[in-house]
């Protein structure tokens, strides 16, 4: 890649267009930018604009439209070539990618581990480079390396996008959070939001503090002080100059649920504990898990949110995740058409510099 193209990755935002129009007709209506020009990837939202942000979720009102209709496709996307690429197990989140691809109509190719070179020991550059050599326009990727996406965006045309890295981030999976806030409760702006469990090893927590931060919300987590991240200490405000700065750490779960407009539990991530950092799950449970009386101490009709998949009766009980305030299903369902905002957004306009 030349330097032109480099610099255009981390180009300055610029005043763009949002997308507004609910009614679908602007995935037809050809490509109308969303995000600043010269973005090319979605790594993580740290570096989004909320503008960019609050475009994408305009965005995918109008592909929820697209998903509501009979025939649930449109030729956005036709003539496109997506590739899904997991080097770790994935239900919701390939899938959605692949629907979302198929019914913008482009062509989904999906690549795993098991099945590809990589089994013979290939590496992920030359993995990636094989894929770029045959004109792909996207690559959507996942990865138990924390910065893995970064890596593959300096070395390939295609828009890369992160679908989970490592510990690090996982924005599609926050800004469906965002999108499934916005649509129950409104604008994001004010509302506290309680994010509850293993914060250290949270793709998901990381990177909805950037988002939900970016779009005015107030964040409270909470979780065992040996499953916070540095600088994060119970009972005190993350401090200025941190990435997260601002964000309330809470000293007990019942303190962070107490007045939320919404409830985020998170998965223990039993594959990425190192020994001792953990109680017992039973006491995980009684401590930090999210039931009925810790749901109650929320704003009434608060939302009750789990990115999935969940170890239920551990961090969440099963009577409240598959009770009345839980949206989780809806989660999955709204994945969808973030996904096809995002691919759209990434892929239908013209790229700077051709290549994509
Ligand atoms: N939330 C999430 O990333 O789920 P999957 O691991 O099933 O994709």
């Amino acid at each position: 890649m030349d330097d032109l193209r480099m610099e255009s990755r981390s180009a300055g935002l610029q005043p763009s267009p949002v997308q507004t129009a609910p009614s679908g007709q602007s995935v037809e209506a050809g490509p109308t930018p969303i995000l600043r020009s010269g973005r090319r990837d979605l790594l993580d939202l740290d570096d989004f604009s909320p503008e960019e942000i609050t475009g994408l979720l305009d965005s995918a009102e109008g592909m929820s439209e697209v998903l509501s209709r009979d025939v649930r496709k449109t030729p956005a996307l036709r003539g496109k070539t997506i590739i899904t690429l997991f080097y770790e197990a994935s239900t919701r989140t390939r899938v959605s990618f692949e629907q979302a691809g198929k019914i913008l109509s482009a062509d989904v190719i999906n690549v795993t581990t098991e099945a590809s070179s990589v089994k013979k020991g290939e590496s992920l550059l030359n993995t990636v480079l094989t894929l770029q050599a045959m004109q792909v326009d996207a690559i959507v990727m996942r990865h138990p390396h924390s910065g893995a996406p970064y890596l593959v965006a300096h070395h390939v045309d295609a828009a890369v996008i992160n679908a989970g890295d490592g510990t690090h981030a996982h924005p599609t999976q926050a800004l469906l959070d965002m999108f499934t806030i916005r649509r129950h409760i409104g604008a994001i702006a004010g509302k506290r939001v309680a994010i509850v469990g293993d914060i250290l090893h949270s793709r998901v927590a990381r990177s909805n503090m950037h988002g939900l931060s970016k779009m005015g919300a107030q964040i409270v987590v909470c979780g065992p002080p040996t499953l916070l991240p540095m600088g994060f200490e119970p009972g005190r405000i993350v401090p200025e100059g941190h990435p997260f700065e601002g964000v309330n750490v809470a000293a007990s779960a019942d303190e962070a649920c107490e007045g939320a407009d919404v409830v985020m539990a998170l998965r223990i991530q039993k594959e990425r504990q190192d020994s001792g950092r953990l109680p017992s799950m039973r006491e995980y449970s009684t401590v930090w898990g999210i039931n009925s009386k810790r749901l109650a101490l929320a704003k009434p009709g608060a939302l009750l949110m789990h990115p999935g998949p969940m170890n239920e009766g551990v961090e969440i009980s099963s009577d409240v995740a598959h009770g009345v305030q839980s949206v989780i299903r809806e989660q999955v369902q709204n994945g969808v058409a973030m996904r096809m905002a995002v691919l759209y957004a990434l892929c239908a306009v013209k790229r700077e510099g051709g290549g994509g």
